[in-house]
């Protein structure tokens, strides 16, 4: 993803929330062209400065309770910076920011495909927000940042790099409408996996942020933009017994491993709780993850009229199940069993919670 950055002219900031891993950061960072990092917690800012990141930006819409927080990571060197979506805001987080001496840089979020949060990049609001950033003391307008969630729908190259395009042209739109207002507006952040690997001119573009490609998942292969084996994060599951009157396999990985995303349900091929494989991670004809209890795992055919020969899979047959999505799954467990073919050679601690 670094080396796709540099060819785009624009420098890549991880999204670490896939991960949440100190280890698989510095592998990362060693690609190079990677500026700082993108977080969801405060959790993560934490960790992942305390692992040596200094420029850290919180991805999402910051609430003035916050503040105390990221004043004592402030203080010990890092630079945080939030987004905000809201006028009201403003003022509160002026305040905040006053009370605990910061310069607080803020990026204005754009909506640019009404699925999630954001202004309008062509809208008054955009220019009375900056506006209101940049005169007030406490704060500053660092730039301005999308997701284009809108792009995770896309099941064809046409609509995808279509949906990518659109998040660069109005970012770098919402940009010059911010400087021809006379307010600086330094920093042009957008991104997620697919339209960062779709076709897009990010001429103004500064950097792009993208995090579930570090592992990619079975609905980034739905959308086209991975391989199912360029899949990196399973889980190894174990047949613990023998549904028999639907001839399924049970195994002791149920939602508590695999998590209860049905990402894939709404896409052209759905792969059930996860596309099921040998231990050395090929996939087996068609076998995906049916039903997900709490703690066990239903594997069936992807057609509910065909059974399983059970004599194939003996009690304590070993299975790796690939994820819908792989930020889910991994966020069910504390730590990644590191293998080179079935050889656990590392164990790497990921953080969690908030
Ligand atoms: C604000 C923001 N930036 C970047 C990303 C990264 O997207 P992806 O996981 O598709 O790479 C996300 C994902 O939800 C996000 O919310």
């Amino acid at each position: 993803m670094a080396r796709v950055a540099k060819g785009k002219g624009v420098v890549l900031r991880p999204h670490v929330k896939t991960h949440k891993c100190a280890e698989v950061w510095a592998d990362i960072c060693a690609a190079g062209n990677t500026c700082g990092i993108t977080v969801s917690t405060l959790e993560e800012a934490e960790y992942f400065h305390a692992h040596g990141a200094n420029d850290i930006l919180y991805a999402v819409g910051l609430a003035p309770g916050k503040i105390a927080r990221i004043a004592k990571l402030v203080a010990k060197g890092a630079r945080v910076t939030g987004i905000l979506d809201d006028l009201t805001v403003v003022r509160l987080l002026e305040a905040a920011a006053n009370e605990h001496g910061l310069v607080l840089p803020l990026m204005i979020e754009l909506d640019v495909d009404g699925h999630r949060a954001g202004v309008d990049p062509l809208s008054d609001e955009l220019l009375d927000l900056a506006a209101a950033i940049a005169g007030a003391p406490s704060l500053h307008l660092a730039g301005v940042m999308t997701h284009a969630g809108g792009s995770y729908a896309a099941t064809d190259g046409a609509t995808l790099n279509s949906a990518a395009q659109n998040e660069a042209s109005l970012s770098v739109k919402a940009a010059e409408r911010i400087r021809a207002a006379g307010f600086e507006c330094e920093i042009v952040s957008i991104g997620s996996t697919p339209t960062a690997l779709a076709e897009a001119d990010l001429t103004d573009v500064t950097e792009i942020r993208a995090g579930v490609y570090t592992f990619f998942d079975l609905v980034m292969a739905g959308i086209g933009v991975a391989q199912i084996d360029e899949i990196a994060l399973s889980v190894l599951a174990t047949v613990i017994g023998y549904s028999r009157s639907n001839g399924c396999l049970v195994t002791d990985a149920g939602w508590m491993a695999l998590s209860r995303d049905r990402g894939t349900q709404s896409q052209p091929v759905d792969q059930g709780y996860g596309l099921v494989c040998d231990e050395d991670t090929r996939p087996i004809s068609d076998l995906i993850v049916r039903g997900c209890n709490q703690e066990h795992g239903i594997v069936g055919p992807r057609d509910p009229e065909e059974r399983i020969d059970f004599a194939q899979y003996p009690l304590g047959t070993r299975l790796r199940i690939l994820p819908n999505h792989a930020c889910a799954t991994a966020a069910q467990h504390t730590s990644y069993a590191v293998t080179e073919s079935r050889t656990v050679v590392d164990v790497w601690h990921r953080t969690t919670g908030w």
